[in-house]
């Protein structure tokens, strides 16, 4: 297998792009990938002040390191969402990371600062814990940014995350949201303007590049997912893209440049009542937002105020750099 460029040993196939790369040239592919994708969508001037989220997975760590190294001028942010050894391990990664390159990380702690965790939480407020532990996430990514004073929130959303979300909302045909699946939400309302600059990378691509790049992410799946719908999707996406490599560039850039924009009215009408939370201030279509209704439930839910014990299993916590086999793996 040669590289496509130099035509020395190439380290990886990716098949959509039917090219193989050497490290040196894999690692300028996802640098020219992702610059593209920030210059088509005009997600990050420079000069501007970027705060990526960081789960201590490899998508927002590659992001937040290849932007480092386009040059822009980017803090990160972990949220500490109380589940169990899973948040312990993934906090870790982050602040490693973080540390090894002297940036700037923000941690904000659900449990420590609102009184609940991810398990507990969503039982007390009767809701999907992915469904609690995505409200809270957004909220607190956006509070973080406006109070920083950032003009740009990055998260390590990648193609297949992308492609798995569409599918969904296609599924079940949820117009509103099909109108606002964009790289690029631009600042409004309260709202800091939100990019996905990895829409151009696979996850296999990212996970290779944290693996080439020496960065050391928890490899495994956020416990609580286990068997949600969005890893089917993911699932029958892969089986497709098998196939007929390429279909979910396809399915997704297809959808940006012919179909999105027929659902912008949808995804209006819905933000059009939006009005400041009694509460804290945040963009809300209700008295009190979402978040805020959700710490009324679920805050104080914690036995003694500490973040619950939650039994979870992790598997191998690091792809290393020195294992062979590391990439293989990954998907
Ligand atoms: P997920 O919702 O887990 O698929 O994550 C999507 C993106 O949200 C990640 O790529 C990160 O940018 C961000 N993210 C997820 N979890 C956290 C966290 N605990 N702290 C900060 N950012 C996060
Ligand atoms: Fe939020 Fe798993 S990361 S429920
Ligand atoms: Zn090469
Ligand atoms: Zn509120």
């Amino acid at each position: 297998m040669k590289c496509v460029v130099c035509k020395g040993p190439a380290i990886i196939d990716i098949r959509r792009h039917n090219a193989n790369f050497c490290t040196d040239h894999f690692l300028e592919q996802c640098r020219r990938q992702v610059a593209k994708a920030i210059d088509e969508f005009a997600m990050i001037e420079r000069g501007e002040r970027a705060l990526v989220a960081v789960s201590g997975g490899k998508d927002s760590l590659a992001v937040w390191d290849l932007l480092v190294e386009l040059g822009y001028d980017v803090d990160g942010l972990y949220v500490g969402l109380g589940i169990g050894e899973y948040s312990d391990v993934s906090g870790t990664y982050a602040r490693d990371f973080a540390r090894s390159r002297e940036l700037t990380l923000l941690e904000v702690d659900l449990p420590g600062t609102y009184g609940y965790d991810i398990p507990t939480g969503s039982r007390a407020a009767r809701r999907a814990p992915c469904s609690a532990c995505g409200l809270s996430k957004r909220h607190l990514f956006d509070a973080a940014a406006l109070e920083g004073g950032y003009d740009v929130l990055v998260t390590g959303h990648n193609l297949d995350d992308e492609a798995a979300v569409l599918m969904g909302n296609t599924l079940h045909w949820h117009t509103e949201y099909l109108g606002r699946q964009l790289p690029v939400l631009p600042a409004r309302d309260g709202f800091p303007r939100k990019v996905k600059p990895l829409v151009r990378l696979g996850e296999r691509e990212t996970a290779a590049y944290c693996v080439v790049r020496g960065i050391d992410y928890l490899v495994d799946e956020c416990p609580m997912a286990a068997g949600n719908r969005h890893l089917s999707y993911k699932a029958a996406l892969n089986d497709i893209e098998l196939a007929s490599p390429g279909a979910k560039h396809a399915f997704y850039f297809g959808f940006l440049d012919r179909a999105a924009e027929r659902f912008a009215t949808e995804a209006e009408a819905d933000r059009e009542d939006l009005r400041p939370c009694a509460s804290c201030g945040a963009p809300t279509t209700s008295e009190v937002c979402a978040f805020c209704r959700l710490v009324q439930r679920a805050g104080g839910s914690l036995p003694d105020g500490g973040p619950t014990a939650v039994a979870v299993e992790l598997g191998p916590t690091r792809a290393r750099v020195d294992e062979p086999s590391a990439l293989e793996g990954v998907r």
